[in-house]
């Protein structure tokens, strides 16, 4: 289990703990640990995110509430929406058992602000190549009751989990590790659902296990199956993440489950250049044509 040093814990700005170099190799492939200046900062108190979740309230989709007692297997989505305003449930989140989720809290300049810093260290890691493959920096807020769990998943983007308030434990799978993530739930994924991966009994014994504390951030790469326990006290943490362009990974893994559910077995994208491209043109292709006969439908 890793645990950070206190003294570690108050990083005047973003910094790695590894050299940037082995960072940079890490990055989309491994977790790894880095520090943030963020814990403490006062857009991150509970009074200015209820007034975030409210104004998130009103843009569609970027406002997530669920309450109970989840356990590792449970998967997104299979817990009843709230009855209580989700403002509400924040202000009320000691006792809530409730996990809450504020979308794009980066429309906010002030915040916008703070994840521009990130992107930058981000970049920096990634170097000049890698870089140019990263793009739609965003910010979602979780905020969290005591002992709450976050089930087993899997994500697209390239996250790292950033503890402001409280503490957590965090188990991260190797991405390339296909006794856990299945190259299949990957494709279904991006075809059908993203509550696509399952929890297999063994993934928590070649899971790497972190300890967060405020000031600690873990990078987790795409695909690495992950899941969260929270500690015996209300936790702020983010999200912030960007995107790989659709071409790279994840119109191929849509062409694989469409030619799969056709009784071929794809090649996994990265084997083959030319057939990559092949798929994501044909996922593009299609997509086009769907967005032309909506729009004839609409004529
Ligand atoms: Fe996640």
């Amino acid at each position: 289990m890793l645990t950070m040093p206190p003294s570690a814990r108050v990083a005047k700005k973003w910094t790695t703990v590894d050299p940037i170099e082995e960072c940079r190799q890490a990055l989309h492939k491994k977790a790894f640990a880095v520090h943030h200046p963020l814990a403490g900062h006062p857009l991150f108190s509970i009074e200015a995110l209820t007034a975030a979740a409210e104004r998130a309230a009103k843009r569609s989709g970027d406002l997530y509430a669920d309450v109970g007692d989840l356990s590792l297997t449970d998967k997104w989505g299979s817990v009843p929406a709230p009855t209580m305003p989700i403002p509400e449930i924040i202000e009320r989140i000691e006792t809530a058992g409730a996990w809450v989720v504020l979308k794009h809290v980066e429309v906010d300049p002030a915040y916008k602000r703070l994840l521009d810093e990130y992107e930058a260290f981000v970049r920096e890691i990634a170097g000049p190549e890698g870089s140019k493959l990263l793009t739609n920096a965003e910010m979602l807020v979780f905020i969290t009751s005591p002992n709450r769990k976050t089930p087993y998943h899997f994500d697209a983007e390239v996250n790292f989990l950033v503890q402001i308030t409280g503490s957590k434990n965090l188990w991260v799978c190797d991405p390339n590790d296909r006794s856990v993530t299945t190259e299949e739930e990957i494709e279904q994924y991006y075809g059908v659902s993203i509550s696509a991966g399952t929890y297999k009994p063994h993934a928590e014994e070649v899971a790497r296990q972190f300890t967060l504390h405020p000031g600690d951030a873990v990078h987790i790469p795409t695909h690495g199956a992950h899941w969260v326990q929270n500690h015996n006290e209300v936790s702020v943490s983010l999200s912030l993440n960007m995107e790989f362009p659709n071409w790279l990974q994840a119109d191929v893994y849509r062409a694989n489950h469409y030619l799969r559910r056709l009784g071929l077995s794809p090649r996994s994208p990265g084997q083959s250049i030319v057939a990559d491209r092949s798929k994501a043109a044909m996922i593009h292709a299609m997509r086009a044509a769907r967005k032309n006969a909506r729009r004839l439908l609409r004529r």
